[in-house]
């Protein structure tokens, strides 16, 4: 590819040859990315492939230790993420931070007092301007709702929309979608069409194939820190790009085994709480029950009830045919039920804790056999869970802060698959994973199934829910409105569109 600096070329942005360690991880060496205005630029790799951190250094928030940024045509460089903007590029990121005791209006024009000039104190100006951004976006709250009233999705949404409203020529998204459901990816998907109609580039970081197949249309593909390919989607198949990604073929993307189906663990009968209400079913030993519906509609709100995040107001649940409550989390992991929470910032890791602290954690009163640990077990029993997700560290030691996104997901459920519980619920556990390591949860979810554990799956991705759940049971709007089984899916007769149907309130 041609290098020029006369202003007029056919690049936006060019990166060349960057390098980046973090002391001895050596994160980037010697990667290039060509964007083109105008074009959704996918940027692929698995976890810890160095993508976010090409995305940072892009936006100042790190600094490379080699190599050259040309934006527009001239040699680019910032101090930080408000001077990015200002230069016009804004970024998404992936692991959200934000504020809760904020506005909506207030989020959307944070640090961007270059931007909006004297207006910025004005608090009515403010909330005027971001009225109307959030009327052109269907967003469904004011400027003066608090950020800690939103859902993790609607969050990530004023995040996109913030970007939007900075005017940038080009923006990053980091793993926009995942917590957003079809709904809401497909709003993004038109937000992306209308950038791309306006010349603005888009670099778009995503383990979805679909979504990569859909909506972009260049992809570079990063491995172990390198450059390893870039083409245009037309021109690649989706085998060639997992094959590059990984490194090797990946032959069952759904590895899913069918277990003997044994009694009923846990079942819930009438349960009513905020957000869902006359709740029922049954989840039986080595059964992975999936659980479908639109970010919203009461999936996550029955589980995190259940697990005792959230009270409930009316039903009963039963363990093993006993009658439970649970109070709080601890007294649902006392009695085998554990949580795989969809944020995992807020109730998954301890970031600066080390990872085989996060993996010990709720594991401790069993291996608190005599008054010590026995710290040597303790080691060992990590090394194998994490070597079995293929979380990428160099050494269980390090603090869980400076692991990439998907690999903080792998610790978190290794941490729970070592307390060994009788019902294990996830939350989107494949949320922010590649493609290699989501095989090995799928493959982990089944070894622990035939072992007898009772499954629960929440998941947006349908292929994932299709190709893993021995029954799926379909929210809408705070009830179970349907469920198709194992069966009509490998028989098809239930289809995407026949879940999909159901999860808008059809029949
Ligand atoms: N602040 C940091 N300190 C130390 N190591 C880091 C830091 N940030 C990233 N790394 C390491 O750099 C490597 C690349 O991480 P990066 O976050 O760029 O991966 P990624 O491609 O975005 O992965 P994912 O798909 O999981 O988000 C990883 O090995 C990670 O542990
Ligand atoms: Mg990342």
């Amino acid at each position: 590819m041609e290098k020029n600096t006369d202003g007029k070329n056919e690049y936006i942005l060019q990166c060349e040859g960057i390098s980046k360690a973090f002391g001895g991880t050596q994160a980037l060496k010697d990667v290039q990315l060509y964007v083109k205005p105008g074009e959704v630029h996918a940027l692929m790799g698995e976890n810890g492939a160095g993508k976010s951190t090409l995305m940072k250094i892009v936006i100042g928030l790190h600094k490379q230790d080699k190599g050259e940024i040309i934006f527009e045509g001239q040699p680019y460089q910032v101090k930080g993420p408000v001077d990015a903007i200002n230069a016009g590029i804004a970024m998404i990121h992936q692991e959200l931070n934000p504020e809760p005791h904020l506005s909506i209006a207030e989020s959307i024009f944070l640090k961007r007092e270059d931007t909006v000039g004297k207006f910025f104190l004005n608090k009515k100006k403010q909330n005027e301007r971001a009225g109307e951004i959030l009327k052109q976006f269907d967003f469904p709250y004011g400027p003066k709702t608090l950020i800690k009233e939103l859902t993790l999705a609607q969050v990530q949404m004023v995040e996109i929309i913030k970007a939007v409203s900075s005017d940038a020529r080009m923006i990053i998204m980091d793993e926009p979608t995942s917590s957003l459901d079809s709904e809401e990816t497909d709003h993004l998907f038109r937000v992306i069409r209308e950038l791309k109609a306006k010349g603005v580039a888009i670099i778009y970081i995503s383990h979805r194939m679909e979504e990569i197949f859909k909506i972009c249309d260049t992809v570079s593909v990063f491995r172990d820190g390198m450059f390893i390919t870039s083409a245009p989607l037309s021109e690649i198949s989706r085998d060639e790009l997992i094959s590059k990604m990984v490194g090797r073929k990946v032959e069952n993307v759904f590895p899913k085994v069918d277990c003997k189906i044994g009694d009923v663990v846990f079942k819930a009968e009438n349960l009513s709480g905020k957000g869902f209400k006359d709740i029922n079913f049954e989840v039986r030993a080595g059964e992975i029950l999936g659980v479908s519906g639109l970010v919203g509609s009461g999936r996550s709100e029955t589980m995190r009830a259940i697990f005792g995040l959230d009270p409930i107001d009316g039903g009963k649940m039963y363990l093993e045919g006993k009658e439970i409550k649970n109070k709080n989390p601890r007294a649902a992991i006392n009695k085998g039920i554990c949580m795989v929470n969809e944020d995992r910032k807020n109730y998954g890791l301890c970031l600066l804790r080390s990872l085989r602290e996060n993996i010990s954690l709720p594991n401790l009163p069993q291996k608190q056999k005599g008054l010590l640990i026995n710290q040597r077990r303790e080691m060992k029993e990590c090394e194998e869970v994490a070597k079995q997700l293929t979380v990428k560290a160099a050494s269980i030691e390090h603090d869980a802060f400076s692991l990439s996104g998907g690999n903080q997901q792998k610790v978190v459920i290794a941490k729970w698959i070592m307390a060994n519980p009788k019902l294990l619920i996830l939350d989107e556990p494949t949320r922010g994973v590649d493609v290699g390591a989501k095989s090995e949860i799928h493959s982990l979810m089944c070894q622990f199934a035939a072992k007898g554990m009772a499954v629960i799956m929440i998941s947006s991705e349908l292929p994932e829910i299709m190709g893993m759940s021995d029954r799926i049971l379909i929210y809408h709007e705070g009830t179970i409105n349907g469920e198709v089984t194992r069966e009509e899916i490998l028989s098809s007769s239930a289809t995407e569109e026949v879940i999909l149907a159901k999860a808008f309130g059809g029949k």
